[in-house]
């Protein structure tokens, strides 16, 4: 069967919308996709329509899309069969709130929104409407992490007991961001928990929640702590330790450490000789993943039976002598090797074709979970932002 066409409008022209969409263009049968295929037909940028057609030029989309100066004119085009949302987090909401209202499905960037009140609006408007919404937090939907989530449902590693991940950059935040800077400014949701924090706490729940009975499963209980940014007073270093419960018979419950911090890093060296930033403990074996975190290509798999399995993970692509790159920010990734957002989009995109509103490795009641823990943090170490981006009211930001 032909592959079915799903129509994309991209909603702002920043670092993660320009690799979104490049990734998005890659013919999907690069990586053995094919049911599906993506067309940008549409992108805008709050600031002018030049340069949403900048934009739409830096990432080859067809010369027939469509590019607007406000996204209020983007979420009124009918071609457009799925939104993705690519603001800073601190604008989710109301960016989210403009297409649901509009009638849009839905792919919204990590984090899912600034607290959990907002996720649940959110959810309601696309429940009630009868429209896709996902968080696109692109790690779950890798085959190296279905292949590690495997490893936990097939009962290799034995009962899992604990978790640990960090996600650390080795940066001076204060050579890094000025305070006008999404990743430090309070205006837009700054700090290392909403923006790094987040993929931590993905391994902690793709690990000890998203392969639990969704039936039985309950939250985990956090304890934290945090350390401000001096200059902004948003947080740049996040230690949260989850306790998730579990019957006894299955093995009782289990502990997690999630972490995130700027200065700390996961690759000390740049060479990789740090190990690996996620451990996943059980009582047969040990899973382990090698930082890039958000983007990782290596594991290895330890068993107490004497078994070690290494695996590298590719991200195919064009391939090489293709003369297409993609990256993110100044990073550029080798010749014609994908960075990995397809695999999302690919989800988002099958569950339009099947008539699912919810991505399927992570439901909207779990994103809300994660929005709850989120809260319960920030509640811990007194840290909020400001009410216009904590609202649900509908305001312009
Ligand atoms: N999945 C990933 O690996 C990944 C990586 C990086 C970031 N992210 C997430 O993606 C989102 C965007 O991050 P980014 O790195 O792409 O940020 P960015 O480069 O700063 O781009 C954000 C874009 O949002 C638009 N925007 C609208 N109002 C804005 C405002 N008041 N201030 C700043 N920008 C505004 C702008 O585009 P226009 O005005 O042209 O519309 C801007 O270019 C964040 O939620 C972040 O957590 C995800």
């Amino acid at each position: 069967m032909a592959p079915k066409e799903i129509r994309w409008g991209i909603l702002a022209t920043g670092g993660i919308a320009e690799t979104f969409t490049k990734d998005l263009l890659v013919d999907p049968a690069t990586r053995n996709v094919h049911n599906v295929k993506h067309t940008v037909v549409a992108a805008a940028s709050s600031s002018s329509v030049s340069r949403a057609q900048e934009f739409l030029k830096t990432v080859g989309a067809p010369s027939s899309a469509q590019a607007y100066g406000s996204y209020e004119e983007l979420v009124k085009d009918d071609n457009i069969d799925i939104v993705y949302v690519a603001t800073p987090h601190s604008h989710h909401y109301q960016n989210v709130m403009l297409c649901l209202e509009a009638g849009k499905n839905v792919l919204c960037e990590k984090a899912f929104t600034v607290n959990a009140a907002q996720a649940k609006k959110l959810v309601e408007t696309a429940r009630q409407k009868n429209l896709f919404l996902m968080e696109a937090v692109w790690t779950r939907y890798f085959p190296l992490s279905i292949y590690v989530r495997d490893a936990i449902t097939s009962g290799k590693l034995g009962s899992v007991l604990r978790v640990s991940a960090d996600n650390s950059t080795g940066m001076v935040p204060e050579e890094t961001f000025n305070t006008e800077h999404r990743m430090v400014n309070p205006d837009l949701a700054g700090g290392v928990l909403l923006d790094m924090g987040i993929y931590s706490l993905t391994w902690v729940f793709q690990t000890l929640y998203t392969t639990q009975d969704p039936k039985t499963r309950k939250p985990p209980h956090v304890v934290s702590s945090m350390q401000r940014y001096p200059v902004t007073g948003a947080d740049e270093l996040t230690t949260m330790l989850l306790t998730f419960p579990r019957d006894a018979e299955n093995g009782g419950d289990m502990h997690a450490i999630a972490s995130a911090g700027f200065r700390t890093s996961n690759n000390i060296d740049s060479k990789g000789t740090a190990g690996p930033a996620v451990r996943i403990q059980g009582t047969k074996g040990e899973m382990q993943v090698w930082p890039p975190i958000f983007r990782p290509t290596r594991t290895r798999l330890i068993l107490a039976d004497g078994t070690t399995e290494d695996k590298t993970w590719a991200q195919p692509g064009p391939g090489q002598g293709s003369g297409w790159y993609n990256g993110f920010g100044s990073k550029k990734n080798a010749e014609g090797e994908g960075h990995g957002m397809f695999w999302e989009a690919d989800e988002a995109a099958t569950a339009l074709l099947e008539g699912r509103k919810e991505g399927k490795y992570e439901s909207l009641d779990e994103s809300l979970v994660i929005m709850e823990v989120m809260d319960e943090v920030r509640k811990q170490n007194g840290l909020k932002y400001p009410e216009k981006i904590e609202t649900t009211e509908r305001i312009t930001l």
